[in-house]
């Protein structure tokens, strides 16, 4: 389980996240062109690919996240209300929250996502190192609206979204998600977002296509597991992981190649590829500060402040509304 890859993860374990997920898969192979939607990666094993990810020496962005975060951590902090609850969007492993309540003494800190199994077994941990932080895990989908915690209501508000996991949004699903995470934390909340900068195209199209291959089978799980879930009969092998950069929309995007003419079958529908044909699963935006702050700017919130690493490889950025 990570940070990034929860906060994409769809409901698992029940017959609705089945047949959202074949509801999904169909619908996405009978579009022209072809695609699945990125939150599919994220079962255990596609959870565990993009753990291997962020250790790769060629993924710049997790690593560049938490030295800003690090490095930073004081300018950071003079930004934050005394007493405040910090909400991270969601959550996975606390290791970025960790360096927030390090660096200001919080309240409360509210980790949402869907997985609650996980995040219960995460807060454990952190009451033992932070004994006067009030935990309230919040189990859903972050990207519906929902309450939080009646114990918080009256705090100052942070959310916190780390890990460029709004790079993966389109450009409108980023836009809706910040006017919910306002509607969520009100009037006057603060928001600590991460977000991947576009820099020379061969570092960012390295970070995709890693000599090790770790990125093209966290790909090919996605097909992976609608063998096993939805009783697909794709052929893993006959299909070439490809990930490229869109100089016109400022992003990655990665696709799954047919290597052969083949016919994959899936609830009784019948899906044909020519070879070459591709189906696109992830796109990962990458944003300059600037376009960044107009997106925040048109979704309702204030940039008041923006760190980056001395490479400028990241960014993250503080709003309020
Ligand atoms: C989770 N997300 C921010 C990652 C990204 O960089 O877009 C997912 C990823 N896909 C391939 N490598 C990493």
């Amino acid at each position: 389980m990570n940070p990034h890859a929860t906060a994409l993860s769809a409901p698992r374990g029940s017959d609705g996240s089945v047949r959202s997920f074949a509801h999904d898969a169909i619908a996405g192979l009978t579009h022209h062109p072809k695609q699945l939607p990125p939150k599919y990666f994220y079962d255990s094993a596609g959870s565990e690919l993009f753990e291997q990810i962020t250790r790769l020496p060629e993924y710049y962005p997790t690593r560049t996240e938490l030295g800003i975060l690090r490095d930073q951590s004081a300018q950071i902090a003079s930004i934050i209300p005394a007493h405040a609850v910090l909400v991270e969007f969601g959550a996975g492993a606390p290791t970025k929250a960790r360096l927030l309540l390090t660096a200001r003494e919080f309240a409360a800190y509210v980790p949402v996502d869907i997985s609650g199994d996980f995040l219960n077994a995460q807060a454990d941990g952190l009451r033992k190192d932070f004994p006067h932080l009030e935990i309230h895990p919040v189990t859903t989908d972050f990207t519906a609206p929902f309450l939080l915690p009646d114990q918080v209501r009256a705090m100052p508000k942070v959310g916190f979204f780390p890990g460029s996991t709004l790079g993966n949004f389109e450009p409108h699903e980023a836009s809706r998600f910040l006017r919910g995470a306002r509607d969520i934390l009100g009037e006057g909340a603060h928001m600590l977002i991460g977000v991947d900068l576009e820099k020379k195209e061969r570092r960012m199209y390295e970070a995709y296509n890693d000599a090790a291959g770790v990125t093209a089978r966290f790909n090919l799980n996605i097909l992976a597991r609608v063998n096993r879930e939805l009783g697909g009969n794709f052929d893993l092998s006959a299909f070439a992981h490809r990930a490229i950069y869109n100089r016109d929309r400022h992003r990655i995007e990665m696709y799954l190649v047919s290597k052969k003419p083949q016919t994959a079958r899936l609830q009784g529908r019948s899906f044909f590829f020519r070879t070459g044909e591709s189906i696109h699963t992830e796109s990962s935006y990458k944003y300059s500060i600037d376009r960044f702050n107009a997106l925040a700017k048109g979704s309702g919130w204030t940039p008041i402040a923006a760190w980056t690493d001395p490479e400028q490889m990241f960014s993250v950025h503080a709003l309020v509304c």
